[in-house]
């Protein structure tokens, strides 16, 4: 079965992966990128791939004229990928950072999809909302809590939303990658440096250059992107799965090994 697919942060990673990969099987995807200039080489790109069900579109999460646009356009699955990473200490980290981390990774994408299941209710779409968690949203390293808790508060609203469209037959699904290398995570740990200060802040920066290495320092924190690209491109269209996809399947078992920690953790 083909589907109508809506990608959004389509512009690099996984998201641009995902919509070309799923164009390829024969979706109807739109690509929807941050900037122009990601809707422009993306384009170009899809013209030399020959890619015909490849739509390309701006989508600016943080511009509402955009997202009333976006709601408007015809598709049967919403893929909410676009994101941003904040590090740094939760115990220090500036509050309207960690606002902007929300209003990017969960307010915007919740307006958005509040937005398209009203229109498909309304309409009778029996479509399906996809969430790109990560494996943030069910663990919180220090000095990546601010992330993480976006993660968890998608976590929560999947959770809660799944019950809530089950009678309107639309369907509720989170991805969970790993870490890989698609310069996200990279850059997650650079941004807190532009504010962590050591005359200012007690986590020292050396401190901080510790958990960025203890996270993504090692081959487990730099996997190969394309490798979740191509769950995403099995889970995305399915109308049949799971509703976590942690993947890999070595940090699933990981995960429930943190959880079983956490029920036993003393202070
Ligand atoms: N890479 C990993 O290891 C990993 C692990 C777990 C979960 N994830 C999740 O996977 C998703 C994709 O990440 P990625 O690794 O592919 O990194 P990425 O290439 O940085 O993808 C994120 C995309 O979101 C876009 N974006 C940022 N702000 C936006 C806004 N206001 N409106 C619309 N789009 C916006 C970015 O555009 P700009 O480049 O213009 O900012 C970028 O194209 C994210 O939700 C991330 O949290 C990634």
């Amino acid at each position: 079965m083909t589907r109508k697919i809506l990608i959004t942060g389509a512009g690099s990673g996984f998201g641009e992966g995902a919509a070309i990969g799923l164009a390829r099987l024969g979706h109807e995807v739109i690509a929807a990128a941050h900037l122009w200039p990601q809707v422009t080489a993306l384009r170009l790109k899809a013209k030399e791939l020959g890619l015909p069900s490849l739509r390309i579109e701006k989508l600016d999460l943080l511009d509402a004229y955009d997202v009333k646009q976006a709601a408007g356009w015809d598709f049967d699955v919403l893929v909410n990928n676009a994101g941003i990473g904040e590090g740094g200490p939760i115990a220090e980290i500036p509050l309207d950072i960690v606002c902007r981390n929300f209003e990017i990774n969960v307010f915007a994408p919740l307006g958005l999809t509040q937005q398209v299941v009203k229109k498909w209710v309304a309409a009778g779409t029996r479509g399906k909302i996809v969430f790109v968690s990560s494996m943030g949203g069910l663990f919180s390293p220090p000095g990546f809590s601010a992330y993480a808790a976006t993660k968890h508060a998608l976590e929560a609203i999947a959770e809660a939303m799944y019950g809530e469209l089950q009678p309107f037959g639309i369907q509720v699904q989170t991805i969970n990658p790993g870490a890989f290398l698609t310069g996200f995570n990279e850059a997650m740990a650079e941004n807190a440096f532009r504010w962590l200060d050591d005359d200012i802040n007690f986590t020292k920066r050396d401190a901080m250059r510790r958990l960025v290495a203890d996270l993504i320092g090692g081959p487990g924190g730099r996997l190969d992107p394309e490798d979740m690209i191509n769950k995403m491109i099995e889970v995305i269209p399915a109308e049949q799965g799971h509703f976590r996809n942690v993947f890999p399947t070595v940090i699933e078992d990981a995960l429930k090994k943190h959880q079983a920690e956490m029920f036993a953790r003393k202070i």
